[in-house]
């Protein structure tokens, strides 16, 4: 399957950090792996415009499960859809946490995502006091039962495991624990969505950066990589891109 790196820039960015898109597509033209860039939502427009006719893909950082109304402040992933995004990511632990977001609740954002035609990228990932409790592959696996579309196939799913404490550390887990929960989310999403779960790609996403993106990369069933910190910079994640 074609591996994908996709960088998530959280909140961060303005029109001027469109020139490192600009040397990105510039210095990888064509990519062995598929390129996806999340930006702030006021970006997008004018990111998918750059990315035209390009390897790159745009994406959006959160949905609302509802198509339209009365949601201030709130996105339809048809919103997303229009403005040139074929992806989204939900239920990132930032927004899990920051706005109590719940499986039940990023199960129906993925649910509309998806009928708008978007990739979902659902994210799954454990804290450091539930790692130390042993409870890790307890609390992925509800988490994917919880907030994966069991309509899902590999054209609009996407899984990202992310353990909490390894995002914006520069701690990551074992390449062996890495490895575990791979295998683990692979043999739970057949159970939840059959075997279109084999061609559905698992990123793996917490403090990837050049210097260790290669290793990640060849541990089995890590099919690409969310990148966070290390996607602001075009020579970074353009590294990343390479490693792939
Ligand atoms: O969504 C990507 C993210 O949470 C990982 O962030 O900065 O550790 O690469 P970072």
């Amino acid at each position: 399957m074609r591996k994908l790196a996709a960088g998530n820039w959280k909140m961060n960015g303005t029109g001027a950090s469109l020139s490192e898109v600009v040397a990105l597509l510039s210095d990888h033209p064509a990519p062995a792996c598929d390129m996806l860039l999340c930006p702030p939502a006021t970006l997008i427009a004018r990111m998918a415009d750059l990315a035209k006719g390009s390897a790159l893909k745009v994406g959006g950082q959160d949905c609302h499960a509802n198509s339209s109304g009365a949601h201030t402040g709130d996105l339809s992933a048809a919103m997303l859809a229009d403005a040139g995004a074929s992806h989204v990511i939900l239920g990132h632990s930032e927004r899990r946490t920051d706005h109590k977001e719940t499986d039940a609740e990023v199960l129906a954002k993925a649910q509309a995502a998806q009928v708008a035609g978007l990739v979902a990228i659902v994210c799954l990932g454990e804290t450091e006091a539930q790692r130390d409790a042993g409870e890790t592959l307890d609390v992925i696996g509800r988490q994917l039962v919880g907030s994966v579309p069991e309509q899902s196939t590999a054209e609009n799913l996407v899984l990202a495991y992310e353990p909490v404490w390894a995002i914006g550390t520069g701690r990551t887990p074992t390449l062996a624990e890495i490895a575990e929960v791979h295998a683990f989310l692979r043999a739970r999403l057949v159970a939840r969505i059959g075997t279109q779960a084999d061609g559905v790609r698992l990123l793996y996403g917490g403090s990837v950066k050049p210097s260790n993106a290669a290793e990640i990369f060849a541990v089995p069933h890590v099919d690409g990589a969310l990148v966070g910190g290390a996607s602001l910079k075009a020579a970074d994640f353009g590294a990343i891109v390479a490693a792939l």
